[in-house]
């Protein structure tokens, strides 16, 4: 649903920039922490929009924007011998979608890192317009974003949040191949003597996510049926905290055997979402989290989407929901 629609948003920035509330903090970047030596600003060479980068609007799908930031940083100049192409984005927070640049437009990524270590930094990003003399940059998409290089598999145990909140809805989906991507831990001294683990990647993490949130309002068809029949559009519009957990089995009610929680190609994984409704169903923040197998056990990522509804005509939010569909997120 809200994946397809952020075009929407686009044109809304576009031609309503007198845009109520809810939007006109969208661009706002986090707040960055005491100067450190570690400090640096950087931006990426010029990027171009491709049709594999896009949803059915033909702007940047909504989980692609990870894969954007994710790239871009691999090249980020670093002193240390282990290339920046080892370390993998484990999490992407604070994330404001503005709009997108359409498909065959170009970006750049913007970056200043504030905080670095051999094992990790934290980036303040943003998706922007390229720089043209004498005109203004346009944020379409910011984050604050963290790169981990992969430790030795360690294994810790959580409690288990999502049963007294209940959970909305559980969907079941196998992890493809091509789906998960691989880690080799490095302990910094033996890095060719340790295996690839494999882990799922924030993007397929939020595609996975999406397809849940999709898939229980009923999908594409519903989603159609929405537009055309309710006027109405939902636009993902944040993704407040996406970590996924590649070097840390998190295990929820109980240690077990280690191998068992490893994750391989072909695997079962389930997304369980809890909803939580403000404005009356105009802004839904979708919990998302995704397991190994079939129920709460080995956590592999996580994340808060917020999705909001818009008025199809007039591209403004819009709290005129059918009862059902705020029953739907209710119940
Ligand atoms: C959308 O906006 C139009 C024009 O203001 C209004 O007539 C209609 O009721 C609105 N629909 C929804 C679902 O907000």
């Amino acid at each position: 649903m809200p994946m397809m629609m952020l075009g929407v948003l686009l044109i809304v920035f576009s031609v309503a920039p007198q845009l109520a509330s809810p939007f006109a903090q969208v661009s706002s970047i986090p707040a960055a922490p005491a100067a450190s030596k570690t400090r640096h600003t950087w931006t990426s060479p010029t990027k171009q929009i491709f049709i594999e980068d896009t949803d059915a609007y033909g702007v940047i799908y909504n989980a692609n924007y990870a894969r954007c930031y994710e790239r871009a940083l691999s090249h980020v100049p670093r002193e240390e011998e282990l290339g920046g192409d080892e370390m993998i984005l484990s999490s992407v927070e604070a994330q404001k979608y503005s709009g997108s640049p359409p498909l065959g437009g170009q970006y750049v990524i913007r970056g200043e890192r504030l905080e670095a270590s051999t094992n990790k930094e934290v980036w303040s990003v943003e998706l922007t317009s390229p720089p043209v003399k004498d005109t203004p940059t346009m944020v379409h998409n910011s984050a604050q974003v963290t790169l981990s290089r992969g430790q030795p598999l360690k294994v810790v145990e959580v409690t288990s949040p999502t049963q007294a909140e209940g959970v909305h809805c559980q969907y079941k989906l196998i992890a493809y191949k091509d789906e998960l991507d691989t880690c080799i831990p490095c302990d910094g001294v033996s890095q060719q003597e340790e295996k690839a683990e494999y882990y799922v990647s924030v993007r397929s993490a939020m595609c996975y996510f999406e397809r849940a949130r999709s898939t229980f309002l009923g999908g594409p068809d519903m989603l159609r049926k929405l537009q055309e029949e309710e006027n109405l559009l939902y636009v993902v519009t944040s993704n407040s905290d996406c970590h996924v957990y590649f070097d840390t089995i998190l295990v929820e009610g109980g240690i077990e055997g280690e191998l068992e929680m490893k994750l391989r190609p072909g695997d079962e994984v389930t997304v369980q979402t809890m909803f939580s409704v403000r404005r009356r169903g105009m802004i839904v923040d979708c919990r998302h989290r995704l397991y190994l197998g079939d129920g709460p056990r080995r956590l592999l990522a996580k994340a808060t989407i917020t999705i909001m509804a818009l008025n199809g005509t007039t591209r403004r939010p819009t709290s005129k929901l059918p009862q059902w569909l705020v029953d739907k997120f209710t119940a």
